[in-house]
């Protein structure tokens, strides 16, 4: 079977800032902002992008464009072992793992989005009034299952068209309508009332709320925010071409997932100050507050849906590409064609994915220390699975593999910025080696005495 591969360069960076852009940049990332104080958590995550983030992003893309096979083939390759193959599947069950809860709480969203466009959303007087709205649907089993298995449908749906056809196709359309919204979302709310407030709250440092969780949050958030340490980027990075020049392609998508957080926090704030509420409700934001406000202010009932419509979309984009690591595993190691390699795996997601589904009904009494099943997944992924996979990726890029080859690798396509700029160089070369496997295994140390 002939590897399949990415059409052009646009499909590539569209494809892989679909990934990156999800719900932990417009959902995640303003609830942090508002709940860790503004600016000062901002600042530090962009430095966590720079020296974590963006190297260990490169160093997973250069993994798989290498390897040119699943994340477990690829690992084994360049660690030329089978225990690195061993590492590389824990990556590909990560993804997999991932991609269970995040269908259960995308399911959400798109529910949400049923109700805008039934316009449900626009008749509450209080945050009391929308919690309770939240909550009565996320008490019905059936909400939950049917809303899971919707998105985990919509998702399937595009993975059997292939790369080209199904991934590359269907960022192409979705990843400009993402755009499209945001920038009129933008354009509204900074209409509003007490706009210049709002952005005084996002861009102004307040170094007094960074405490030390804030500045994990931070490292934590510019991982999962970039797709890390679960296959994923391995995988796009293996359809790829030698002749793509990586830093110009993974630059933009580095601006892109950056500038979406920025947008989609000054969006979601400027339309919170309007009516003189909070922004640091943490994960509620969307559900509980937005709602109220959408229910006061002009165009509410259009806002509405075009919000949850925008992160939907994010968050198909996001499901596709933690689930095909899975699915190019079935291709390349066990030969299992795609139509069948991707029925297979959303099945095993959908069932995996019904606990965290049923975790806020049926199962909500199913707690393990005080933490229902969809928490403590997400807990499992953030804190140590996905710090675990991301700690492979940069041991075998800077020490296995060795940071002289992959920074090769790196160069290939790109030998006049890598020449121009030789700091550069130097940068990944640090990254690679220090920055990033210290910084992960300081994440891992606060899970262990906390
Ligand atoms: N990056 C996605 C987001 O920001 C999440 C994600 C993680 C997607 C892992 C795929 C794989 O929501």
């Amino acid at each position: 079977m002939k590897r399949e591969s990415w059409g052009s360069r646009l499909g590539f960076i569209l494809a892989v800032a679909g990934s990156a852009i999800g719900l932990a940049n417009i959902w995640r990332f303003p609830y942090l902002v508002g709940m860790f104080g503004g600016a000062g958590f901002v600042f530090v995550y962009f430095a966590s992008l720079l020296i974590v983030g963006f190297p260990v992003l490169m160093a997973e893309i250069c993994i798989g464009r290498a390897g040119k096979k699943d994340p477990s083939g690829s690992f084994a390759v360049l660690g030329r072992s089978k225990r690195w193959g061993f590492m590389g599947k824990i990556t590909i069950f990560t993804g997999f793992w991932v991609s269970a809860f995040y269908s259960a709480v995308a399911g959400w969203i798109i529910g949400y989005l049923y109700e805008a466009l039934k316009g449900n959303l626009t008749h509450f007087r209080s945050t009391a009034d929308s919690m309770a709205h939240f909550e009565g649907l996320l008490a019905s089993p059936a909400f939950t299952l049917v809303t899971h298995f919707v998105f985990l449908g919509i998702s399937a749906g595009i993975l059997l068209f292939g790369i080209r056809r199904g991934i590359e196709r269907a960022n192409k359309f979705l990843m400009p309508l993402l755009f499209a919204i945001l920038i009129l979302l933008l354009i509204y709310g900074l209409t509003l009332p007490r706009a210049g407030d709002a952005l005084t709250f996002l861009f102004k440092p307040n170094f007094s709320a960074l405490t030390p969780l804030a500045i994990l949050s931070a490292l934590g958030q510019s991982f999962f925010t970039l797709s890390l340490g679960q296959g994923t980027m391995a995988t796009y990075g293996s359809y790829l071409d030698k002749k793509e020049n990586l830093i110009f392609s993974c630059v933009p998508i580095l601006i892109m997932d950056t500038l979406v957080s920025i947008i989609g926090a000054a969006v979601i704030f400027t339309i919170v100050f309007s009516v003189g509420m909070s922004p640091d409700a943490g994960p509620g934001l969307i559900f509980h507050t937005l709602p109220v406000v959408f229910s006061q202010i002009p165009l509410g009932y259009i806002l509405a849906p075009a919000f949850f419509l925008l992160i939907a979309v994010a968050a198909i984009t996001s499901e596709i590409s933690a689930i095909e690591p899975s699915i190019s595993y079935l291709i390349d190691e066990w030969q299992v064609p795609r139509k069948k390699a991707v029925m297979i795996v959303s099945t095993l997601i959908f069932l995996l994915g019904i606990p965290s589904a049923l975790s806020v009904n049926l199962l909500s009494n199913f707690t393990l220390y005080g933490v229902n099943f969809l928490d403590g997944a997400g807990w499992l992924a953030s804190n140590l699975l996905i710090p675990l996979g991301g700690l492979f990726a940069t041991i075998l890029a800077g020490w296995r593999w060795g940071a002289k080859a992959s920074i090769e690798e790196l160069s290939y396509g790109a030998e006049e910025v890598m020449a121009k700029n030789s700091w550069l160089k130097g940068y990944f070369w640090f990254c690679f080696k220090f920055s990033a496997p210290v910084l992960i295994t300081i994440v891992f140390l606060h899970v262990l005495l906390s």
